[in-house]
């Protein structure tokens, strides 16, 4: 059956949740859902993308966003260019704009970027013809990761509405937490954020959260429990006394989840730092989806290249 591919985001760039519509992220969701079947078949390969260039422009350190990007792409037929900072002309002091017009001369159809600097996927898509992806800039959004935790969510639960979601760990400098307050918040579940005062952000009401300095009462009825690591490469100064204490406050331990709902879902973005937010007994437990997520995000990017192509040779493909 051809999947529908709606005008809404055909051509566009996809840079933040906050810029999508209710409408939006539940068209990419179905989308997903539709071509979750490929990897199950034995070639995994359908023509979609036949013919179009990708750009994978990674200027931060990724595992999960870029090989699932990657395996998105290949599963879709495009072809793609892998460009990671450390190997490119940046360390010889080439701007991300004048990397962005060398690579935009070899006519790409869309860049995929991560980028330490929030604000970078945005000003590129203002110079670049190509669609824009925003695979995390700095301490802004992480778009694709908020849309696969909502695809996970709603795969157990069937509706994202009247969720109860902690969001757990450095919230501050969390991208992660940030996109998805806007997409839960968007798509109608209570989202609670749960840090030390110092890892949570001063804008924290305004994204219409509730904060909550302890793990404990913030567990009560809650139906997902979606830990962070503390980020450490974008804080001068370590914000807490220790590891050892914040193990002892905010980790998610047995003991800790079993005040959650008793079907409740555990989930992390990775990387994980097991002994610090999260004990692994808990990591690798019977409700920790967090393997599923990396599944689901294979799904999910091919969902956003498809809509943003429009849908192109779908009924070749999907017929
Ligand atoms: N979740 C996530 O963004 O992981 P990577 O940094 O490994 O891409």
């Amino acid at each position: 059956m051809p999947i529908e591919a709606a005008e809404a985001l055909a051509g566009k760039d996809l840079l933040g949740i906050a810029h999508l519509e209710a409408g939006e992220i539940q068209l990419l969701l179905d989308t997903a859902e539709q071509l979750l079947e490929i990897a199950r078949r034995p070639i995994k390969k359908v023509p979609t993308l036949r013919g179009m260039t990708v750009v994978n422009l990674f200027m931060e350190a990724s595992t999960r966003t870029r090989f699932s990007f990657e395996v998105a792409e290949k599963r879709l037929s495009a072809d793609t260019l892998n460009f990671s900072a450390s190997t490119s002309s940046v360390t010889k002091g080439e701007t991300l704009f004048d990397t962005a017009r060398n690579l935009m001369a070899m006519a790409p159809d869309f860049i995929v970027i991560r980028h330490p600097r929030t604000g970078a996927p945005h000003r590129l898509a203002r110079e670049v013809s190509a669609s824009v992806i925003n695979a995390g800039d700095g301490s802004n959004e992480h778009p694709t990761q908020a849309l696969l935790d909502a695809f996970t969510m709603r795969r157990h639960f069937g509706e994202l509405k009247g969720l109860k979601v902690v969001i757990a760990g450095d919230i501050r400098h969390s991208r992660v937490a940030r996109s998805n307050a806007f997409l839960l918040g968007k798509m109608g579940a209570e989202v609670r954020f749960v840090a030390p005062p110092s890892l949570l952000p001063v804008e924290v009401e305004s994204l219409g959260v509730k904060p909550y300095y302890r793990l404990e009462p913030a567990l009560e009825e809650a139906d997902v429990v979606m830990m962070l690591r503390i980020q450490l490469e974008r804080q001068k100064k370590i914000n807490f006394p220790s590891m050892r204490e914040y193990f002892d406050f905010f980790a998610l331990t047995p003991e800790r989840l079993s005040m959650a709902r008793e079907n409740a879902l555990v989930m992390h973005p990775g990387p994980m730092n097991r002994g610090v937010e999260i004990d692994s007994e808990v990591a690798d437990g019977d409700q920790s989806v967090i393997l599923e997520q990396v599944t689901n995000g294979v799904a999910i990017r091919m969902a956003i290249l498809y809509q943003l192509a429009g849908g192109r040779r779908d009924a070749h493909a999907h017929s």
